[in-house]
């Protein structure tokens, strides 16, 4: 059996395995978990502190079809500016609850297209945020950027109003595959927009693209990188496209008959990572790429990678707070989700309380579980001697759940008494052997039985 046969029947191309930036995660949050106790989980944070915000903004100027994020097209600012409304008074809220002195360790506005909020937006937002909570020292606020829906005046104001990180969505240069995918943006607007990042002193550039595209081939995925690597980002996220017609409706347009086999799938992530590899970049956990001397790549050098909401990141921040529609936050004590539909948001808000409608709080080995996702996630091994300082538990307890992962990964998994480690050759399957760790997961144990 060939290496990508045998990564194909273990699981590794389906799109239903969590992608696991949180554990548990969103979809078994329950219900029930609401504003009183998110409001005391923000009461307890203690003043002085370093906490991290995200600011969703659910709004898009174009549906590209292959997007599978959940948010809305407007073509007026109308319902933009209603939601920056509902914003501001979010954050009102939310200074009402927090302690005196506690500052901004990092700030992502992503969404959606956060850079369709006008220039005036831009600015009355980021000062709303900022006298709630100031950025503290080394803070770093990044911004996801559409190059068809940025300016001169909207780059000026988010670079006045602080911004030191951008992230543009590239996806991929080939015209066939933009227009098969509906997201068409030609090089040189790519190019002008990441100039013009770059002219304004913003000192560091990711890009977001994708391999497992209709009709794209090794070819066509190494010509993409390749221009790609051009625009000498920072970091990459090379992200697998997630096709799920079924979740989500617009890639109802793009024609199945298209997509690469899960062979093929795995060939156009090897053809990219080799091409960032022989480049100078360093691998970061399962999907990033970084210049050596990014925060990224020296946080995974020295065992600081961590994993939240928006990715690998190198905060470590203890609570992330989610502001906007959908968006989540977590705390050492657990997740708290607020409501996913804007109106629903924006009714909570305008009512003056928080629009939490789920969560989780954690017991049992909840954090255990989430301690041994993420460090494989991030660093492809967990040492038994940390897990054992660290949490309540037993070698025993550890052998058990390591087995269990080594009976469901056989030979892909290295068990030692130093820990459990997923060899170079495994990786691909990463997500799938985090998931023997999930205890929430039904979809896990018939997985097991079926191979
Ligand atoms: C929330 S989007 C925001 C990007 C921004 N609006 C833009 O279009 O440039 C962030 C990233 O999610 C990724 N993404 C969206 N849909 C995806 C899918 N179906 N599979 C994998 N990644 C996807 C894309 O790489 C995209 O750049
Ligand atoms: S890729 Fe960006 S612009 Fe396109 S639909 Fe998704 S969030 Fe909106």
């Amino acid at each position: 059996m060939t290496q990508e046969s045998q990564l194909t029947r273990l699981g590794l191309f389906d799109a239903r395995v969590p992608r696991y930036t949180s554990y548990p995660t969103a979809p078994h949050f329950a219900p029930g978990l609401g504003e009183r106790q998110f409001s005391e989980w923000i009461a307890s944070i203690p003043a002085s502190s370093r906490i991290s915000l995200y600011l969703h903004v659910p709004f898009c100027r174009r549906l590209c079809w292959f997007c599978a994020c959940r948010t809305q097209g407007t073509l007026s600012d109308e319902p933009v500016r209603a939601y920056a409304e509902t914003l501001k008074a979010e954050l009102a809220l939310l200074k009402r609850h927090l302690a005196a002195g506690v500052t901004l360790s990092r700030l992502h506005w992503g969404g959606g297209t956060p850079t369709l909020l006008p220039a005036d937006l831009i600015r009355d937002l980021s000062d709303t945020i900022f006298s709630t909570v100031p950025l503290g020292d080394g803070a770093e606020f990044s911004v996801e950027i559409d190059p068809n829906e940025i300016d001169p005046a909207r780059l000026d104001a988010l670079a006045a109003a602080g911004m030191n990180r951008a992230s543009i969505g590239v996806q991929d240069f080939d015209p066939e595959i933009q227009k098969t995918i509906g997201r068409e943006q030609d090089y040189d607007l790519t190019r002008r927009v990441a100039d013009m990042i770059r002219a304004r002193g913003i000192r560091s550039l990711n890009a977001d693209i994708l391999y497992g595209l209709p009709h794209q081939t090794r070819s066509r995925i190494a010509d993409s990188v390749q221009k790609l690597l051009t625009l000498t980002p920072d970091r990459v996220a090379l992200y697998g496209y997630a096709h799920v017609p079924w979740m989500s409706r617009r890639q109802q347009m793009i024609p199945s008959d298209a997509m690469p086999t899960p062979e093929e799938r795995l060939g156009l992530f090897e053809t990219a990572r080799q091409l960032f590899t022989w480049d100078g970049y360093q691998e970061i956990g399962i999907d990033h790429f970084a210049q050596p001397s990014d925060g990224l790549a020296i946080a995974a050098r020295t065992g600081r990678l961590r994993r939240n909401f928006q990715g690998y990141t190198d905060d470590t921040a203890p609570v992330l707070i989610g502001l906007g529609a959908s968006s989540i936050s977590r705390f050492p004590q657990g997740y708290a989700q607020n409501a996913s539909a804007t109106a629903e948001h924006t009714k909570a808000i305008r009512a003056g309380h928080f629009s939490t409608h789920r969560g989780h709080v954690f017991a049992g080995e909840d954090l255990l579980r989430a301690r041994i996702i993420e460090a494989l996630m991030c660093d492809f091994r967990v040492h038994r001697a940390e897990l054992l300082a660290d949490f309540d538990t037993t070698p025993e307890r550890l052998d058990s759940l390591f087995q269990t992962a080594a009976d469901a990964f056989p030979d892909m998994v290295d068990v030692s008494p130093d820990g459990i480690a997923i060899p170079p050759g495994s990786r691909p399957l990463t997500r799938m052997i985090a998931r023997a760790f999930d205890a929430y997961d039904q979809s896990r144990a018939l997985h097991s039985a079926a191979i």
